[in-house]
């Protein structure tokens, strides 16, 4: 579908070029031009700049240049349409659209299909989270009895899938999405008996973009059955890149750039918890352990990761493996390990905000500490360890 000529013109002249690139981009004022480090390819000191007089960006390293739109084709991956609806609902610029007709709905590009069946199930999971008797009894309260409330409930788009078989599939195909499109993005599975709920019975996470787009969905089951995974998660797709993904960057981003400094959890509910407390500069990596991309993705706005893992031996494993990682991508790490019985989000619902940010402080150890100290550990149960 066509976007008027007018319109493109309107969008492309009220986009603030320093708006746009400052919420992927750390940007400082030197002179009058806006400078940070070049997404586009690796560098220590600044040679991106943005020309607000101008409205163009400019890399003097790598040669990239351009506008609003072209900005975020690069670094979104956006077709030039996607780019200029990104730009209108950032200024809240009305694009005339007809009523979708089946024809139009099947032209769109697929990355686009997905985007709109995700953002459909978003709506769908949140309304039968809090419209839906067994929503509200099962989702609802499950959430509320682990002491979450109602704002991060709400500001996370936390949800529900019914626990019928096919509750959303059914209801996703009476709005016109195809049974190949549901399959495709994992929202549903093919059976012998059909097409059926990846999700039944469980609480909803959607995983947002940078852009705060939806791109997947984690699912946590809300019984003891040890036949089913605790969470099932989307598959990857065209919009969905596990390893380019953080869990709550999209919520983080801004405190993360404004504190310097992002902490990094293991889970869906640490992010939440953190978030509950006050702690906004959090994310996860979710399932996969942590990737270089993840690394650099969080580099865009800061140097400094501080990793908040379990104190089993898993956690500390796996900071282990983290630490390395971030330093080799030249950053500065630290590691906080909690007591053996906690994660963060038990540790954050028993202690107070302030109880936890001096643990943060006071615990956070860099890497040379935190190995020595981990070596000694072992040493002294050696030692004591009857031969
Ligand atoms: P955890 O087992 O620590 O889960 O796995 P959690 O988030 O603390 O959940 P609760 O507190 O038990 O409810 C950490 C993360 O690993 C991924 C999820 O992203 C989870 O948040 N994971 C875990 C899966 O993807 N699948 C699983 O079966 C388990
Ligand atoms: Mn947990």
């Amino acid at each position: 579908m066509a976007i008027p000529r007018e319109t493109v013109e309107q969008i492309l002249q009220t986009a603030r070029i320093e708006e746009v690139v400052g919420e992927f981009v750390t940007l400082k004022k030197k002179g009058t031009n806006l400078w940070g480090n070049c997404p586009f390819h690796n560098e220590k000191t600044p040679s991106f700049s943005v020309n607000p007089a101008r409205n163009i960006f400019k890399c003097f390293g790598c040669g990239k240049a351009g506008d609003s739109a072209k900005f975020l084709m690069e670094h979104e991956h956006y077709t030039y349409p996607e780019a200029l609806r990104y730009l209108a609902k950032k200024y809240n610029i009305k694009i005339e659209e007809k009523e979708q007709t089946a024809e139009e709905i099947m032209q769109q590009s697929i990355r686009e299909k997905m985007f709109n069946i995700n953002e459909f199930a978003d709506k769908y999971f949140v309304d039968t989270l809090w419209n839906t008797d067994e929503g509200k009894t099962i989702g609802l309260e499950y959430f509320r009895e682990r002491g979450y409330f109602d704002p991060i409930i709400q500001k996370f788009h936390l949800g529900y899938n019914p626990a019928k078989w096919d509750a959303f599939t059914t209801y996703a195909k009476k709005n016109g999405y195809s049974e190949e499109l549901l399959e495709q993005i994992g929202l549903s599975i093919k059976g012998n008996n059909g097409l059926y709920d990846r999700y039944h019975g469980r609480v909803m996470f959607p995983i947002h973009s940078l852009t705060g787009r939806v791109i997947g969905f984690g699912g946590r089951i809300l019984t003891n059955d040890k036949k089913s995974p605790k969470y099932q998660n989307s598959p990857e797709s065209e919009i969905y890149d596990k390893k380019q993904t953080l869990y709550g960057i999209y919520f983080a981003k801004n405190a993360i750039a404004r504190q310097d400094e992002c902490i990094l959890v293991e889970g869906y509910f640490d992010v939440l918890r953190m978030h509950q407390i006050g702690i906004e500069n959090v994310v996860a990596s979710s399932g996969t352990s942590l990737t270089m991309e993840q690394i650099r993705l969080v580099k865009r706005y800061t140097k400094n990761i501080t990793m908040l893992y379990d104190g089993d031996a898993a956690g500390i494993h796996a900071a282990l493996r983290g630490t390395d990682m971030i330093l080799s991508e030249g950053m500065n790490v630290r590691v906080v390990v909690l007591p053996p019985e906690h994660d963060p989000d038990t540790f954050g619902k028993e202690f107070s905000t302030e109880y936890v940010n001096n643990y943060l402080k006071e615990n956070a150890k860099d890497f040379i500490r935190f190995k020595t100290e981990l070596l000694g550990a072992v040493a002294e149960r050696c030692r004591k360890r009857p031969h």
